[in-house]
């Protein structure tokens, strides 16, 4: 057992059974002064004022006095597994190029995909644990990671392959998202529907015979995938169980919305460009919008209108979208101050963007998200400090003190 003691703030308190919240809810991070919180086997046991706390329990007893304890940053959409790095696309960008641009030149996913082609699965694994073990470091304590870097039948499953031996051998929950459609290989000379039909009659077995994913993605974009395309994919994914997470109104905005909707989509993502109707789309549906400022942060296009979706009444969740060519980095707690400072996010807004509704966009909402009794207990002690808004205020510090995960200090 863990007895944490008199945490200036107990942040993030919710019943278990709130999905997520929307709108004007998010402006609310419950919370407890003066607070204990009790892990066991695992699990929040208890927690609440300090004049409530247990006695004489048999707990390695931590004092927190100062400090606050937040829930764990459950990012809901990222592409941690990667091969060899694109610093060299940063450079031109910064000479003029656009991701466009770049991508015309063959650099871009494809150039990412040759690189992970020819890295053996051990090497793959190893590179991407690094990058895991360094969010973790900085708070994570749910990871959603996708395929996609792959774009042949063996090396999306190698990817697949490394995502799940991540979940088994880290202390973080993993969820795993099959995005075979992520782009196309010169080699299939634009013959997308040969591809496609690739993935779904040989690819989607493999993955249900091994467990290999728990959601279907698609980069649905003007040069990448059609709306025609994206309803393949989900179709073929409905067959095999796998709810859509996906891609879409990155660059342009196409319709991939309205279909991701249409197939019960837990989340759509990007969002960078949007419509009215694509707001509106989103109103009496349970399709999570997730905005990604990390992208637009590193690749200077607009941000996601996230204020105006949650003062149309809609939910949102944040997420890194940790990749190598458009946001090289999973640092949630930038994410958060991003969300804050360009987004116009207040950060209870935003830290509830990023826990409750980060859990809901990965499918464990049950389990993690808040401190909750009976939900896992990954949660992070902060260093000192004066309140909860200091948190994406301090945009350049780390400010974590312990990391909990599965209710085991991590060093
Ligand atoms: O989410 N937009 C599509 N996919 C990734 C980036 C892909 C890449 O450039 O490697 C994203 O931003
Ligand atoms: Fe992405």
């Amino acid at each position: 057992m863990l007895l944490f003691k008199n945490i200036k703030q107990l942040l993030q308190i919710r019943d278990k059974n709130v999905k997520y919240v929307k709108g004007k809810e998010m402006k609310e991070l419950p919370s407890i002064s003066n607070a204990f919180l009790l892990i066991e086997d695992g699990i929040i046991k208890d927690f609440g004022k300090m004049e409530d706390c247990p006695q004489n329990i048999d707990a390695e007893i931590i004092d927190a006095k100062g400090k606050m304890i937040l829930p764990s940053w459950c990012d809901s959409h990222s592409h941690i597994v990667y091969a060899g790095n694109r610093e060299s696309e940063f450079v031109d960008r910064i000479n003029g190029l656009t991701y466009e641009q770049i991508k015309e030149r063959g650099g871009g996913i494809v150039n990412s995909a040759k690189r992970l082609q020819e890295t053996p699965e051990e090497e793959l694994y190893q590179q991407s644990k690094i990058r895991v073990e360094e969010v973790i470091a900085l708070g994570t304590g749910a990871l959603e990671i996708k395929s996609g870097y792959g774009l042949t039948p063996d090396a999306e499953l190698k990817m697949l392959r490394v995502i799940k031996k991540l979940n088994s051998e880290l202390p973080i929950t993993i969820k795993a998202t099959f995005l075979g459609a992520h782009a196309l290989l010169p080699e299939y000379n634009g013959d997308k529907d040969k591809y496609l039909n690739l993935l779904i009659n040989e690819v989607l077995p493999i993955i249900k015979e091994e467990n290999l994913a728990d959601f279907i993605d698609i980069f649905c974009e003007t040069g990448y995938f059609s709306v025609s395309d994206t309803e393949k994919i989900l179709k073929a994914g409905e067959k095999y169980g796998l709810k859509p997470k996906i891609h879409v109104n990155q660059f342009t905005a196409i319709g991939g919305l309205q279909m991701g909707i249409k197939y019960k989509a837990l989340s759509v993502d990007h969002l960078e460009v949007m419509r009215d109707e694509d707001i509106e789309a989103l109103k009496n549906s349970d399709t999570m919008p997730v905005p990604l400022p990390g992208c637009s942060y590193f690749l200077s296009i607009p941000y996601a209108p996230a204020r105006q979706m949650i003062d149309a009444g809609l939910p949102i969740a944040l997420a890194s979208d940790f990749n190598p060519g458009t946001t090289p980095s999973g640092n949630m707690n930038f994410v958060v101050s991003t969300a804050c400072i360009k987004m116009k996010l207040t950060p209870n807004e935003a830290i509830n963007a990023a826990t409750i509704n980060g859990a809901y966009a990965m499918g464990v909402n049950d389990k993690l998200g808040s401190i909750s009794r009976g939900k896992i207990a990954n949660i992070y002690v902060t260093k000192p400090i004066s309140s909860v808004d200091f948190i994406p205020y301090s945009y350049g510090s780390n400010l974590i003190d312990t990391i909990v995960l599965n209710g085991k200090i991590i060093k």
